[in-house]
């Protein structure tokens, strides 16, 4: 590359021959118009244009992973679980569809935040399911949905989705409830389970943003819980979904940034 831009330039500022030129007619042309303008304008616009737009291309993760397929991979790569993604699926296919199961999907579940707050939501989220007599539909933890296999933090490779059942055990990630027998049955899927007997299409979307207006006061994760449970008993629709661009039902920030009321105890 360097090369290229020398030579390049050199051939711009070189002396040219020494031939005759003969006068232009008409006005004299601005600078930037004579040819050795439009040369420069080009390695001006290859130099800061288009290798910027290369390079961050190259960064892309996707990118970055199918060079890793054609020159190799690092060799500190974390495990991707997948025989656990796996067994996930297996435990949720066979807990089928049963007729009256009623689901509860939270897309708007945070990515790319640390394990504890992941799962201090995560718990929130299935107690809340609970409550409403809905099948928890769990997810994985997700650094980033981008697409890549794996992120960077803090210049260590981890992986971008982890599945719940290689962090955790118990009724969130399928298990039996012993404690009630009138726990919703089953009592949790996994989403990519729920994609399939849920099609986009077929999915009631409640916000976070309607419930707490219905709420109209200073939440609390107790009163938001009691409001949803509310709201939930008067759906009908097998599939819900709070959607991603929903305000998160249980904010882990807790700090008043943008949004008027959150819950935060
Ligand atoms: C969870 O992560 C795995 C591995 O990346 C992926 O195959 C699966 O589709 C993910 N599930 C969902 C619902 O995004």
């Amino acid at each position: 590359m360097l090369r290229i831009v020398l030579l390049s330039a050199r051939r711009i500022w070189a002396p040219r021959d020494c031939t005759l030129e003969l006068p232009r007619w008409g006005p004299d042309r601005p600078a930037w118009r004579t040819r050795r303008g439009v040369r420069v304008a080009l390695v001006l616009l290859v130099l800061l244009v288009i290798v910027p737009l290369a390079l961050r291309a190259s960064w892309s993760p996707r990118l970055r992973e199918k060079a890793w397929a054609v020159f190799g991979a690092p060799a500190d790569l974390p495990p991707l679980y997948e025989a656990y993604h796996d067994h996930e699926l297996d435990v949720s296919r066979l807990a089928g569809d049963p007729p009256g199961a009623k689901y509860l999907y939270f897309d708007s579940h945070v990515r790319g935040v640390g394990w504890g707050n992941a799962m201090q939501e995560l718990l929130l989220h299935s107690y809340l399911a609970y409550r409403a007599g809905r099948t928890f539909v769990w997810y994985n933890y997700t650094w980033s949905d981008d697409g890549s296999k794996w992120s960077y933090y803090k210049g260590k490779p981890i992986p971008s989705r982890i599945p719940l059942s290689a962090l955790i055990n118990g009724p969130i990630v399928g298990g039996p409830v012993f404690t009630d027998a009138n726990a919703p049955a089953p009592v949790s899927i996994a989403q990519d389970h729920f994609n399939d007997i849920c099609p986009e299409s077929a999915r009631k979307t409640i916000k976070n943003d309607d419930v707490m207006a219905l709420l109209g006061h200073e939440s609390t994760a107790g009163s938001l819980v009691e409001k949803w449970a509310e709201v939930l008993s008067t759906v009908d629709a097998k599939c819900v979904q709070v959607p991603r661009d929903s305000w998160a039902v249980f904010d882990i920030w807790c700090a008043p940034r943008s949004r008027p009321h959150r819950a935060c105890s």
